[in-house]
């Protein structure tokens, strides 16, 4: 898909086509339109990023609530969106054996506990052992370092989603 394209659509189809970059957040897709024509793909990243850091707190932690947990009960119950189970079955998260499912809710649980919003992580750029080791080892980061983290994972999640949208136009991440 080349930038022409993109600058072609109307609100409808935009948002349709990239409502999910951004994990179940049409909303910012729907902003970014509004600031069309781009100049070319990495304009139109550039705008879905500087979306999300224009943000207060409130509305990055929003985004945060907005994911799934990994390896949670909406992947056991195929609730998924598309992107997240494609994302997470890539990781491996779907052949879990029950003990390292069980590791992953209780880690997800401390997790959600002790920040307050669900554990983020570009699933597609990791697998099945490294996922609880990272959530562990971000557990025990500060609010404010771990917030930060999380928004460059939703980042590098929304990259990968555009280049699987854009195809070859667009530099692989
Ligand atoms: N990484 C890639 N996709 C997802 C998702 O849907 N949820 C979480 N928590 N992390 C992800």
């Amino acid at each position: 898909m080349d930038i022409e394209k993109v600058n072609s659509m109307d609100f409808r189809e935009f948002v349709d086509v990239f409502g999910n970059v951004i994990e179940r957040c049409p909303l910012i897709a729907a902003a970014v339109w509004s600031q069309r024509p781009f100049s070319n793909l990495e304009d139109l990243e550039k705008h879905f990023f500087a979306f999300i850091d224009a943000l207060p707190l409130s509305g990055q932690e929003g985004i945060l609530r907005c994911h799934p947990d990994l390896a949670g009960p909406e992947l056991q119950r195929g609730t998924l969106t598309p992107e997240s189970q494609r994302e997470q079955s890539g990781a491996g998260l779907m052949n879990l054996s029950a003990a390292e499912r069980l590791r992953l809710a209780e880690l997800n649980a401390r997790y959600q506990a002790r920040f307050g919003f669900p554990f983020v992580l570009a699933a597609r750029l990791s697998d099945r052992e490294a996922v609880p080791r990272e959530l562990a080892r971000r557990l025990r980061c500060l609010r404010a370092q771990e917030l930060s983290t999380a928004m460059d994972e939703v980042k590098k999640i929304g990259r990968l989603r555009l280049a699987d949208l854009l195809g070859s136009d667009f530099p692989k991440p």
